[in-house]
């Protein structure tokens, strides 16, 4: 499976800190807020990206990220000229997917929980698409879930007024090989944009849209309002000094899933500059070695 990373937009909700640098790049307490949707990934095994954004920060994430060798991936770089909508980062990127099968994060999304509650949803995925559906307490910011009375989805709406339910799909989808012949048949909604709810919608109508609920377990935060940015930081800030695990560490997950080897963890550790984020992987990399090291 590869990936795409959706990380341009125009972050007016964040103006002015959106003025320089784009969303994406903001700190999440420690880290660049990108470091998190991609370590999602990683940790689901994605080892494949394209990270799409504006003219003027696609050389900022080139610059931030490489070309991932240091972390055992590839990634690419396209660039989405003006924010035409989620949808289109698959006509983007079309020359990238080259006919394969593709999962899109967006990259203020931030994930946290056990991967294998991603991954179940996936499992034999060979054709249609799978989402999630979260539950959430303001449905009304999201795409919404509509569901039969035997609890089958049968509809998906776009930031309704009168929510058919509390269950939002989270920026975090997967499609097969149809997915850029369905996007080109898409048409812009009224603000615009290609939808990535009408592609959502494209697959359902063709009874191939699979939902993996995530419930309690999961943490599925959006970071693109001010208070949502001091959130996801605090929610990064209190977990991290509790357990003494960071969120969001592409290092780790790159050793923790055997991308890279020890003495390339090695090698990449010593690159760093002294610190915290430095004297954590080292941490991290003595019980990996010495087998204390949990990798669940
Ligand atoms: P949004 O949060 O919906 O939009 P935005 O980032 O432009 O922010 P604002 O509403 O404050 O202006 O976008 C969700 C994610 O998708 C975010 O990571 C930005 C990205 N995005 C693109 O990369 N291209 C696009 O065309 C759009 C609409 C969003």
């Amino acid at each position: 499976m590869k990936a795409i990373i959706l990380a341009g937009g125009k972050g007016t909700r964040l103006y002015p800190m959106t003025t320089v640098f784009s969303k994406q790049l903001q700190p999440i307490y420690d880290k660049p807020m990108i470091y998190y949707p991609l370590s999602t990934l990683m940790l689901l095994g994605i080892r494949d990206f394209c990270l799409i954004s504006t003219p003027e920060d696609t050389p900022h994430f080139a610059r931030l990220l490489g070309d991932g060798t240091n972390w055992g991936i590839q990634i690419e770089y396209r660039v989405q000229q003006h924010p035409g909508g989620l949808a289109q980062a698959f006509l983007v990127a079309e020359d990238w997917i080259a006919g394969d099968a593709c999962g899109l994060i967006l990259g203020d999304n931030l994930f946290y929980g056990k991967m294998n509650l991603f991954a179940s949803a996936l499992e034999n995925f060979t054709q249609g698409a799978v989402i999630y559906g979260y539950p959430v307490s303001d449905p009304s910011s999201y795409g919404v879930l509509r569901f039969s009375s035997d609890g089958a989805p049968v509809d998906i709406e776009e930031k309704p007024e009168n929510p058919p339910s509390n269950i939002a799909v989270p920026g975090l989808y997967f499609y097969d090989a149809q997915v850029v012949s369905l996007c080109k048949q898409l048409r812009p909604s009224p603000r615009g944009e290609l939808e990535i709810t009408d592609l959502n919608r494209s697959y359902l109508q063709m009874g191939q849209l699979r939902v993996g609920m995530l419930g309690r377990g999961v943490t599925w935060l959006d970071t693109g309002t001010p208070d949502s940015l001091l959130e996801a930081a605090e929610f990064v800030r209190i977990m991290e000094h509790r357990q003494g695990l960071k969120i969001g560490c592409p290092e780790e997950a790159a050793l923790r899933m055997g991308f890279i080897r020890t003495k390339e963890a090695i090698d990449l550790c010593h690159s760093l500059p002294n610190g915290s984020y430095r004297s954590y992987l080292q941490r991290v990399l003595t019980e990996h070695e010495t087998g204390r090291w949990d990798a669940s």
